[in-house]
């Protein structure tokens, strides 16, 4: 897979073409345009059955997860906005795209920009993972949380797992584009994972051969199943 440090970075998705201007001279990282969102999306592309279309669950593992229907979805550290773009045209129309505040005029201005092919105009929200008055004002559960490279900061990690459950409905699915950025936060993130959710790696093969690379994966967490109490 190509990336790109050039301002503009287009993204194609299903014959409509997602533009994303960055700013990578920035201080914030939220103004680049991360590949794991390129990945993420270009393997829901892949695998996410046409929207209206008969169900294509034969021979095909991802067809429930990405069959986005009416699902209500969030992305968080949404940046420019890449992967929530690039969902929506698969489908996932409801959906509001988050970060902080000083990322929030990158967002808006992606957004905006892509107004004609989404046809519309993304939600956006500011929202910190630690708090959660902004965490409660976006009316979770969701039935998709999503997030690409956001895992970097080894204090940031457990807001992040927090803020993803609390947001998840018990059904739900976090769809993650994962590379690693720092060890202490990589090794952090899955330990707390492993006891908050069931994880499922993609494998690289189901990723899409274009948009894939050794570092990046796709993972999907489901919340874990609380044991029923004995005798109940
Ligand atoms: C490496 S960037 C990835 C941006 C985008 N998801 C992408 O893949 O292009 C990490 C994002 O997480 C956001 N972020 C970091 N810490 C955060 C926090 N505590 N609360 C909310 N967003 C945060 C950053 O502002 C940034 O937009």
């Amino acid at each position: 897979m190509k990336f790109t440090e050039s301002p503009v970075i287009e993204l194609p998705v299903r014959g409509a073409v997602v533009s994303l201007q960055q700013d990578n001279g920035s201080f914030h990282v939220g103004t680049s345009v991360w590949p794991c969102s390129l990945v993420l999306v270009k393997f829901a592309e892949r695998w996410a059955p046409l929207p209206g279309g008969p169900p294509t669950t034969t021979n095909n593992p991802y067809a429930q997860i990405l069959d986005f229907g009416s699902k209500r979805a969030v992305e968080l550290g949404a940046g420019c906005g890449a992967a929530g773009m690039g969902l929506y045209l698969l489908g996932l129309t409801d959906l509001v795209l988050t970060d902080i505040a000083p990322v929030m005029p990158a967002l808006k201005r992606n957004v905006k920009r892509n107004k004609p092919v989404l046809a519309k105009t993304l939600k956006h929200s500011v929202l910190y993972w630690n708090n959660a008055d902004q965490i409660a004002a976006l009316r979770p559960p969701f039935d998709v949380v999503v997030a690409t490279d956001v895992v970097y900061i080894e204090e940031s990690v457990g807001p992040l797992i927090d803020a993803m459950a609390a947001l998840l409905a018990t059904d739900g699915v976090v769809l993650l584009g994962y590379q690693v950025r720092s060890l202490e936060a990589h090794k952090l993130f899955w330990e707390i994972c492993e006891t908050v959710f069931d994880i499922e790696k993609v494998p690289h093969q189901d990723l899409h051969p274009d948009y894939a690379y050794e570092e990046a994966d796709v993972y999907v967490l489901r919340k874990k199943k609380k044991k029923e109490k004995e005798g109940e």
